[in-house]
Formats: C-alpha cells, sequence, structure tokens
C-alpha cells in the first residue's frame, strides 16, 4: 500500500473571483446574441476524477452550448478536471483528491505481470487487498474534501447565494450526493456504479436469477451453479463495498445531515438516474420512473481524418484497417507482448494503425503504424476499418457499436472483462485472455472474427438498434437535466422504497404476519371442530 499522507493546506478555498466573473460576463454576452433556449440555469458538478470525468464533460459542453453555467468542483491535484476551460468555471479545494494516476498505471502493470506469470493466488489476493486500500482511500480522500468544504463557512455561503437549480454527480464518489443535500438542492446522477457497485442495484429490483451482478463475467442465461455463483458473488460484494465506503461516508453523513441517516438512502434519493447504459449493451432487467438510459450519449457521426491518416487508411486497399488501442492506463505493454503482437500484424494483408507508448517493437512490420493518439471515433466511422483491438472500456465499446466494428478484446482490469463478456454474449467479439496471448493466438482470433461475417452483421444490427432512438441520448440526458431545473427536482418519479428497512422491503413482516394469522385461524378452527365433536359426542354417548 503506497500510504501516502493527506496534505491539507493551510490556503482557503479559491473561489477565483476574477475567472467567475470573466465567465459570467461570457454567459450574459451569450444570452445577448439570442443563444436558443436560453433559459440559462445554474448547475454545480462534482465530478468523479479519471475516465469518469471523460464522460462529464460531454455533458458539461452541452449544458454550456445550450446556454447554462456549470461549474465543476475540483480538487487541486485533479488527474483530469482543468482548471480553466470555457465551457465551465471551476472551484478549486485545496486539497488532494486522491486521483492517483500513477497508482493505476502501476497496478495494471502488476495485473498484467501476476496474470502472464500465472502467479499464485496469494499474489492475486495481496494485490486485490492493495486495490481495496487505494479505493478506500479515495474515497477517505473525497470525504476529506467534503468536511474541508462544509466546515469553510463563508464558502458554503458563497454556494447558497449563487443558487445553483442542481447538483450533477457522478456517484462512484458521495462528494455531490452530500453537496446536493447538505445544500437542498435536486440531485441528477450520470451513472454507472455507485460507491456500492453496478448503480441500477441501488435503485431498481435486482432478481439474482437473471441479473447478473457485474463484473461477475455471467449473462442473463445462468446455469444453477452460475446463479450460486452470482448470488454469493454479491453477498461479498455488497459487504465488500460497505467496507470500503461505509465507514467515512457515515461519518460525514451523520456530522452534516441527520444523527440517523443511513449514507446509502441519500444516493437512493436521487430525483434522476442518467445510466450510461443501453440494452443492446446491456441485459434486460427491471428499472425505474427515474431511471433514463443515454447509453452511447458520447458517441458522434466520424469526421474526416487528418490527410496523413486518411491516405495510410486508403492505402489499405480492399483489405482494410485494424485499429488498436487498449486505453490510456496500459499504454505501456510489456516488451514481448508489444513484440508477439507486432509480429502477429506484421504477417496479415491488412494495414493496422496501433496506438503504443513505448519502445518500438522489434518485429513490428511495414504495415503498422504507430501512434501517440488516435482519433478514434473518426476512425471506428471510416468504412475501411474492419476490426477494433480494444481493452473493454465502456467509451470505446460504445463508439464501436454506434459505428457497427466488431472487437477483438483484451481486458486487464476492473470492469473491461465484465464489458467484453456481454459483447461476446451478443456475437460481435471475441476475447483473449491475458495469460494466453502470443503471436499464434492473437492471430487466429483476429482472422476468426475478420473473416467471419457474423461478428460484423451482428454488429451492424447493434448498430442500428443503438441508433433507432426518438431522441439521440445526449439529447434525452439534457431533457432531463432541464426538466429538473424546471421542476425543482423530480420526487413524483421517485419510489419509497428505499425508505423502507429490509424486512418492509422484502414484506418480510407482512408474510409473518399472515403466517401468524393463517396459524391462528387454523388453531381456532380445529378447537372448534374439536370441541363440536367432543360434545356431539358426548350427547351420543348420552342418548346411547
Ligand atoms: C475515515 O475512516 C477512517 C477509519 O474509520 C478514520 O480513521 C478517518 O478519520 C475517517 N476520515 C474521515 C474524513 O471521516
Ligand atoms: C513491406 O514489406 C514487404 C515484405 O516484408 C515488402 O514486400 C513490401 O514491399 C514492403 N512495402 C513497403 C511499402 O515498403
Ligand atoms: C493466421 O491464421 C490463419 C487462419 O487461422 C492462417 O491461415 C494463417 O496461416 C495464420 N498466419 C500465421 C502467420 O500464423
Amino acid at each position: 500500500m503506497c500510504c501516502t499522507h493527506m496534505r491539507v493546506a493551510e490556503r482557503n478555498f479559491q473561489p477565483r473571483p476574477s475567472k467567475m466573473t470573466l465567465s459570467l460576463a461570457f454567459f450574459i454576452f451569450l444570452l445577448a446574441v439570442n443563444v436558443p433556449a436560453a433559459d440559462g440555469g445554474k448547475v454545480l458538478v462534482f465530478p468523479h476524477d479519471g475516465s469518469h470525468w471523460v464522460n462529464m464533460k460531454v455533458l458539461v459542453e452541452e449544458l454550456h452550448s445550450r446556454g447554462h453555467a456549470v461549474t465543476v468542483i475540483r480538487a487541486a491535484d485533479s488527474w483530469y478536471v482543468s482548471e480553466t476551460s470555457p465551457h465551465y468555471n471551476t472551484v478549486t479545494v485545496d486539497v488532494e483528491g486522491g486521483g492517483n494516476e500513477e497508482f493505476f498505471r502501476v497496478f495494471v502493470s502488476e495485473v498484467i505481470k501476476i496474470k502472464r506469470n500465472k502467479e499464485s493466488l496469494w499474489a492475486r489476493l495481496a494485490l486485490d487487498m492493495e486495490l481495496k486500500g487505494k479505493f478506500f482511500e479515495l474515497h477517505k480522500k473525497v470525504c476529506e474534501m467534503v468536511v474541508h468544504m462544509f466546515e469553510n463557512k463563508e464558502f458554503m455561503r458563497s454556494l447558497q447565494d449563487a443558487k445553483y437549480e442542481l447538483v450533477l454527480t457522478d456517484p462512484a464518489n458521495g462528494g455531490g450526493v452530500m453537496l446536493a443535500h447538505y445544500l437542498g438542492l435536486p440531485l441528477v446522477f450520470n451513472a454507472r456504479w455507485t460507491v456500492h457497485g453496478e448503480a441500477h442495484f441501488a435503485v431498481a429490483p435486482s432478481p439474482l436469477s437473471y441479473v447478473p451482478l457485474p463484473p461477475s463475467e455471467l449473462t442473463d442465461r445462468m446455469t444453477f451453479f452460475e446463479r450460486v455463483r452470482n448470488t454469493c458473488f454479491y453477498i461479498l460484494r455488497m459487504q465488500l463495498y460497505k467496507q470500503v465506503a461505509g465507514p467515512n461516508y457515515s461519518t460525514l453523513a451523520h456530522r452534516y445531515i441527520g444523527p440517523d441517516v443511513d449514507y446509502f438512502s441519500l444516493f437512493q434519493a436521487a430525483d434522476i438516474w442518467l445510466m450510461r447504459v443501453d440494452f443492446v449493451f446491456e441485459f434486460p432487467r427491471p428499472t425505474m420512473p427515474n431511471v433514463v438510459y443515454m447509453g452511447g450519449f458520447q458517441c458522434k457521426p466520424a469526421k474526416p481524418l487528418p490527410q496523413h491518416l486518411e491516405e495510410f487508411v486508403q492505402s489499405s486497399g480492399e483489405h482494410g484497417v485494424i485499429i488498436m488501442s487498449l486505453g490510456t492506463l496500459i499504454s505501456e505493454l510489456p516488451h514481448d507482448l508489444a513484440n508477439e503482437i507486432a509480429a502477429s500484424f506484421a504477417k496479415l494483408p491488412q494495414k493496422v494503425i496501433w496506438r503504443h507508448k513505448g519502445d518500438r517493437p522489434a518485429a513490428l512490420g511495414n504495415n503498422t503504424l504507430l501512434v501517440d493518439w488516435m482519433p478514434q471515433n473518426d476512425l471506428l466511422g471510416h468504412p475501411k476499418v474492419k476490426l477494433f483491438v480494444s481493452h473493454g472500456g465502456t467509451n470505446g465499446i460504445y463508439e464501436a457499436i454506434y459505428h457497427g466494428v466488431p472487437v477483438v478484446g483484451i481486458p486487464f482490469v476492473f470492469d473491461q472483462a465484465d464489458n467484453l463478456c456481454r459483447l461476446r454474449a451478443k456475437g460481435v467479439a471475441k476475447v483473449i485472455d491475458v495469460s494466453e496471448l502470443d503471436k499464434k493466438i492473437f492471430n487466429f482470433t483476429i482472422q476468426e472474427v475478420l473473416t467471419e461475417p457474423s461478428y460484423r452483421i451482428n454488429m451492424q444490427r447493434l448498430s442500428r438498434l443503438h441508433r433507432d432512438q426518438p431522441m439521440k441520448p445526449l439529447d434525452t440526458a439534457l431533457f432531463w437535466i432541464e426538466f429538473v431545473m424546471r421542476h425543482k427536482g423530480a420526487a413524483h418519479l421517485r419510489s419509497e422504497s428505499y425508505k423502507l428497512p429490509w424486512y418492509s422491503y422484502h414484506s418480510v413482516d407482512v408474510v409473518l404476519f399472515l403466517l401468524t394469522a393463517a396459524l391462528l385461524i387454523l388453531l381456532i378452527f380445529v378447537g372448534l371442530v374439536r370441541s363440536c365433536f367432543r360434545l356431539c359426542f358426548k350427547r351420543k354417548i348420552k342418548s346411547d
């Protein structure tokens, strides 16, 4: 555990008045030139740092383009959220946020090492404990940030005076949830995970018989033993989440919201859940009226490629192009692994664009272009691109679905294997385990997805289904955010379920009551019959 000590800085908050007034001026200017939908709401955003911000930023920019003023709260050492932007104001809280990119990079390379060397279970377990510790640390730092804000009365007054209309947050951490309840503001989630795992499990009934708990890598068709596994996984995971998130969020909820408040009920009280989910990808499951689906909201039609890329792509002729990206955390593969992949690519008639950092693999063929960064969405939308080799991050997966490009997946950590398992279940992807990856298996898998037409046909069908919606997912998301602003919340869509204790929720009390009543009636009935019988019997004896 790389236990870094918190640096609680002496300096206070920096609401940065100059930048705020500047943006305000810009905002008034926008109003003056008559932007459409210029109701001009005020939205307070508490994001989850890291790749989750990539999603949140799409919503923030769209809110801005529709004339709303957005303020984003960030930690001083924020990993992804930049301090200045033309799209939003920032409020920087001078604490460390715990978004530790280096930790996750090292972590991922450890995972690769352990998986490939097929190291002992203990090595895996030790690494998992380290990850658990890291998540505990992350939540603790968010809580420290919240305490730092709440204890600064002047700062909280400035937030109150700003008259925000809602808090938009990612419930992967609880900072925005606490803030919304403290300020008494409506709460909108941009969610796939809460601090207790997959977000649906927090609000909607989730029968474990056909709803697999991510990331269990199960599907909606489970055998008996898979259902046993799903249930055990659920029980263990819920315990884990409570251990990781519970202590610190409980302290906050009790101190600032109310002495008996259960921190998780604060999550469940959100007005709207904008889910980064689409049912071409997720398995069908029960849902709720305040859950809105916006999976694929970040997808856009492809733009033309830069000239050098366009030329490279066109040079592939009839064979087409393969693109490969393993995300930001896995930009540097172990040398020998990179070499196996390069050797396999070199034998293909296709051209390859590979996002790869680190040394140039020795076996690299002249059909392979290494790049630091690529316009992934524009490439996936290019008609010459035939295949996407991916680590299984959700952004890339939704882009592949949107553009109808089949996938070869190499999952490493977090939900990646589970995401790819869903694609495999739909017949649009093949998955390679990193412990088995060599040039033979890589070649074999790629050849199969390229030559067997069903992968492409299925993916293009998913793409058509995904695009056939009454409203674009991003417009749907914005509609509901504006809905909450117009109506000051959406309490009428929220069920009362979360206010019930577990025994009421599952009607255990009612069943017990009815069973007792039935038993009493039965006893009375039996008693009556017996005394009747005895009475008749006695009379009979007498009359005899
Ligand atoms: C978080 O929980 C740990 C362990 O229970 C405790 O030591 C720490 O003070 C808590 N931090 C906050 C901010 O509540
Ligand atoms: C690429 O390499 C192959 C053989 O390795 C060769 O036949 C071909 O001419 C090369 N192409 C270019 C453009 O250098
Ligand atoms: C790759 O796989 C294909 C089909 O499985 C096979 O025909 C081809 O010879 C393989 N190429 C190499 C270099 O192993």
